[in-house]
């Protein structure tokens, strides 16, 4: 009989590898065991447990209010379903914007309770030690750069961010400095197209879009969006795979009516 071969382990070096051999990197937010785990077996190649939960999971405005403790209870379900996916965890905001040393106590706490492999912050040049110092502890992090959802109240707007040529710069500089600091990839969120890719080729590791275009190494959205279970926002670039929203409440309105009509359970339903 053929033995079973375990799937290949995503790590930071393959997905160094796969920007090298022009090979897209897919990612996908999860929170839950059971997303997590219908996510790695379809051959997803990061999972991010974004604090995006604080929206779609809690029902919160913005990723605010998400707190450590939250994250790592999102992470540890997720890390017990996967088998071959990157996990990357998201530090939540106040958790390492006051200093590095902040910073690093948030990323080994995140690590050691969760297991996961690696930690996302959002921000560049004003995050430059941070990012450092979660490295010397053999941290790898992901940076966060274009619309960075922690900082909502400072932009106004969720609208597409570094239109103008100041901003851009600035986007492209701070793209180096967080290469240079280390981290292993970094989120391009809705920024033009052309800037992204300008980034992808100025920087050697792998750039992953959200609203940013297809010049980058790889894609990544938030679950509960490209499932369709969240159906009041519809920005440009999400693409729905699924329309589960409707589907849930078509078999729960399904459910509730062969309950009130006795149908459920029938003979072959019970013991
Ligand atoms: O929290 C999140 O889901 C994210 C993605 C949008 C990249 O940071």
């Amino acid at each position: 009989m053929a033995e079973k071969k375990e799937p290949r382990k995503i790590t930071t070096h393959v997905l160094q590898e796969m920007k090298q051999a022009g090979e897209k990197i897919a990612m996908l937010t999860a929170y839950d065991f059971s997303m997590a785990r219908a996510i790695d077996d379809a051959g997803i190649d990061v999972i991010l447990v974004g604090d995006s939960a604080s929206n779609v999971m809690a029902g919160h405005e913005t990723t605010l209010p998400i707190t450590l403790d939250h994250m790592i209870y999102h992470a540890q379900s997720v890390i017990r379903a996967v088998k071959r996916a990157l996990v990357v965890v998201d530090l939540p905001f106040g958790t390492y914007q006051g200093n590095s040393k902040e910073a690093l106590n948030s990323s080994i706490k995140i690590m050691k309770e969760s297991g996961a492999h690696a930690v996302k912050l959002e921000g560049g040049k004003e995050v430059e030690d941070s990012v450092k110092r979660i490295l010397s502890a053999g941290i790898p992090v992901m940076g966060h750069l274009g619309l960075t959802p922690q900082s909502i109240y400072k932009f106004g707007t969720y609208t597409v961010r570094a239109k103008e040529e100041a901003e851009a710069k600035k986007l492209l500089e701070d793209a180096e400095i967080l290469q240079e600091a280390g981290c292993f990839s970094l989120v391009l969120e809705k920024i033009p197209a052309a800037l992204a890719g300008e980034v992808t080729k100025r920087v050697s590791i792998p750039t992953i879009g959200i609203g940013a275009g297809n010049l980058v190494d790889g894609q990544v959205l938030v679950i509960h969006d490209m499932l369709g279970l969240t159906n009041e926002f519809h920005p440009r670039f999400l693409r729905r795979y699924a329309n589960m929203y409707t589907e849930m409440k078509d078999a729960v309105t399904s459910y509730i009516s062969d309950v009130k009509s006795k149908d459920f359970p029938n003979e072959k339903e019970q013991y």
